[in-house]
């Protein structure tokens, strides 16, 4: 790799900063990282990836020597003239996206002609804009400033870094755009180089666009219930339509994670704010939330009332391959579940750390055999592979009840059957 490559800064090393700073290291940049977070800072330092993603640890051991982290954004700031922007975006009570971490960033900035501020964090339509604004107001018009949206999908990040569908560029055409794009070069990747703007609804429209998928999936697999149809067989049988295609139709209990439920509603507000009502994305949201709550109707069917009844929870995770527990669907299931009176106990294999921090009241196993101990039932929440390899004939020794609810689709309804329990999926 080229030693010659761009040395960049990457601000806030979370789930998105750290991908994007291994990520620019294994193409060769020095990478220059800052946090506010002096215990995340003092583990990176000490070569602990604080945060589960596979390939992460080992992509950022390999470029050791290319990465830096601090708590200083001095160095940054001496070192690169492309300040990643990687900070969290929550959602307010209001839904709008809480850019109190971005505003610090940018009040942070000093005068400069020489730096740009590319941002990574989903932010709404107009922030680039704003930023701008501040910049001017601060005696910074120098400043540039670069909107490129980051897609990757938790659970596969580094290789969605590495090999993106396309690279949003939104900038004014300056010498900081014509960097960016320099750098995402290697990757050979389409490029939609664009306004700032356009860069920033392309981030919104995206989520927004694959969370609808997922809900008209979910509410098809209600009205196959109803109907007796398939929706494995429905999803497959239209997507393979090219018009529509495959991914996003999986059926399930609902989405979560850091970016949809956030983004929906931040894409939602910021069409309210503007005086539109985004109906489609008012129902895409209520849709996912009725969804959650469906497994506890199924268990009801199976158990009656659910006060005193164990039920196992396996996985935890908003899905497989992370252990971010943001919006995670288990939650709200969790939740309604105690408010019911059943005793839940769970076991997730990479994020009882901060489910333990979340869940009240849930008792935690350390397999998922131990949980399904004594349960009268099973419920499938996350798809973590090791699930496929449970041994059903030995769950049926361990557990008091026979029901097993697949929150995924995800087991195979035969194995499970045959060793005597009453499957069901969601939408077959
Ligand atoms: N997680 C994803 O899958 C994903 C995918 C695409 C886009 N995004 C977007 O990327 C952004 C970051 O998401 P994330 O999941 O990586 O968040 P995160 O919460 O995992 O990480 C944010 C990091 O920023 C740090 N931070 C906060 N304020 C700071 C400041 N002023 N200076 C320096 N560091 C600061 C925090 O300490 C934390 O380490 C969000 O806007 C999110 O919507 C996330």
């Amino acid at each position: 790799m080229s030693t010659q490559r761009e040395p960049i800064a990457v601000i806030g090393t979370g789930y998105v900063g750290l991908v994007t700073a291994a990520g620019f290291a294994e193409l060769g940049s020095e990478v220059w990282c800052v946090d506010i977070d002096p215990g995340k800072v003092e583990r990176l330092n000490r070569g602990e990836i604080p945060i589960y993603e596979p390939g992460l640890a080992e992509c950022a051991e390999r470029n050791r020597g290319r990465l830096h982290f601090s708590t200083d954004l001095a160095p940054a700031l001496e070192h690169a003239r492309l300040l990643f922007v990687a900070v969290g975006t929550p959602p307010t009570y209001s839904g709008d996206a809480d850019l109190s971490s971005v505003n610090a960033v940018v009040d942070a900035m000093p005068a400069s002609d020489r730096h740009a501020l590319v941002m990574k964090s989903t932010v709404p339509v107009g922030t680039g804009a704003s930023i701008r604004r501040i910049f001017a107001k601060q005696g910074k018009s120098g400043f540039a400033y670069v909107s490129c949206p980051e897609f990757l999908k938790e659970g596969s990040a580094l290789q969605d870094f590495l090999e993106p569908d396309r690279v949003v560029v939104g900038d004014e055409g300056d010498w900081a755009g014509d960097a960016v794009v320099e750098l995402y070069d290697p990757l050979g990747s389409a490029l939609v180089r664009t306004d700032i703007a356009s860069a920033e609804m392309i981030k919104l429209a995206a989520n927004a666009f694959l969370a609808t998928k997922i809900s008209f999936i979910n509410e098809i697999a209600n009205v196959c219930e109803e109907t007796g149809a398939d929706v494995l067989e429905v999803a497959r049988g239209m997507g393979l339509d090219q018009r529509i295609g495959t991914h996003f139709l999986k059926p399930g209990i609902g989405f979560g994670g850091s970016c949809f439920p956030k983004d929906v509603s931040a894409l939602k507000q910021l069409a309210g704010n503007s005086g539109y009502h985004f109906q489609l994305l008012t129902s895409v949201i209520e849709v996912n939330e009725l969804q959650k709550r469906r497994v506890v109707s199924k268990l009801q069917k199976h158990l009656g009332s659910l006060v005193g009844k164990k039920v196992a929870l396996l996985g935890l995770a908003f899905k497989a391959n992370t252990d971010d527990m943001r919006e995670a669907s288990s939650l709200v299931l969790a939740a309604r579940l105690q408010a019911d009176g059943a005793q839940v106990r769970a076991y997730d294999p990479v994020a009882e750390v901060e489910a333990r921090r979340l869940l009240r009241g849930v008792e935690f196993a350390d397999s998922a055999l131990g949980a399904l101990d004594g349960a009268d039932a099973c419920v499938l929440v996350t798809e973590w592979p090791e699930f496929r390899e449970l041994d059903w004939d030995a769950v049926a020794e361990r557990m008091a009840g026979r029901t097993v609810i697949d929150g995924r689709n995800f087991l195979d309804p035969e194995t499970v059957a045959a060793a005597g329990f009453a499957y069901e999926g969601i939408g077959r």
